[in-house]
């Protein structure tokens, strides 16, 4: 197989709570986590040509070096794997970026997904999952079927039943925040000290009792107080459970999907999104 075109999910966090913060300077988490259907997509093709990687992108604000993901998880799989394939990838960006919907992480997976293909190795998912940590917290979580519980600084995850949310926005304003920004702005003291049961919580929520919340908030708020201003908005708009995805600064929410809000956001209608089996990636 010398060429591939696979799709790219976002992530929303359903429910996020910062547990504490570790010696490593990251946070423990305990959150569910979804891939929706809104996403990128990435056509890969080896270059045999050259020792290089060759990346372009339909926006031009993504930087296209080595510090893109993508890039990243190439290294990664020929350091790992003494693989010498390089490749070219265009990537159809749809994901915001500094959106909290891990567009840069989801990228990496599917690329380390697409090499074990190109390359015809038969890498584990679970082996790719533990390797990918290791350029970004995030990244393990797309070798999961979809729906998650996950924990540690983000690397562990826990399949869980498919939860089936029909339709919903996703809700951006122009800006955004650094994930490395909101962590180290987070005041764990002002946190809700709290000895819930979360993996209770992700399996009650994947049977349909929404309670979703997001510890990151207070903190993406401090920063950006248009954003608090942006939720309250939303939520007079008629929409409900406005909850921010990861660090920001995009909203999942609930509600009529004819509501007007300002041409100023980017907002997309999204439903929840699924592996079948860990056999195929996600379509
Ligand atoms: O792993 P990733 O590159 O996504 O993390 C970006 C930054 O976010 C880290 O450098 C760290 O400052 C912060 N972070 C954290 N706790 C986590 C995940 C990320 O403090 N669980």
């Amino acid at each position: 197989m010398y060429s591939i075109t696979l799709f790219s999910p976002a992530k929303i966090n359903l429910f996020l709570k910062v547990i504490d913060k570790r010696i490593d300077g990251f946070h423990n988490l305990a959150s569910l986590f979804q891939t929706i259907s809104l996403g990128d997509f990435l056509h890969f093709s080896r270059n045999d040509q050259e020792d290089r990687d060759f990346l372009t992108c339909t926006n031009s604000s993504i930087p296209i070096d080595q510090s893109n993901l993508i890039l990243k998880a190439a290294n990664l799989f020929r350091k790992k794997t003494g693989i010498k394939l390089y490749i070219k990838v265009h990537l159809e960006k749809h994901i915001p970026n500094e959106a909290g919907l891990g567009g840069g992480s989801s990228n990496a997976a599917t690329t380390l997904w697409a090499l074990n293909l190109l390359s015809n190795s038969t890498i584990s998912q679970d082996l790719l999952a533990i390797w990918s940590a290791e350029i970004g917290s995030d990244i393990p979580f797309f070798f999961s079927l979809g729906t998650a519980f996950v924990t540690g600084r983000g690397e562990f995850f826990q399949n869980l039943p498919s939860l089936d949310l029909k339709s919903f926005s996703v809700i951006k304003p122009k800006f955004g925040l650094s994930t490395s920004a909101v962590f180290k702005n987070l005041k764990l003291d002002c946190l809700n000290n709290t000895d819930a049961n979360f993996e209770q919580l992700a399996v009650e929520i994947a049977k349909g009792y929404y309670k979703f919340f997001n510890d990151l908030e207070i903190s993406a708020f401090e920063l950006k107080p248009e954003l608090k201003k942006i939720k309250e908005n939303l939520q007079n708009l008629g929409f409900n459970n406005v909850t921010m995805s990861g660090s920001g600064t995009s909203f999942f929410c609930f509600g009529d999907p004819t509501i007007h809000i300002s041409d100023d956001y980017f907002r997309v209608e999204v439903s929840t999104k699924r592996r079948t089996s860990t056999s195929e990636w996600y379509k």
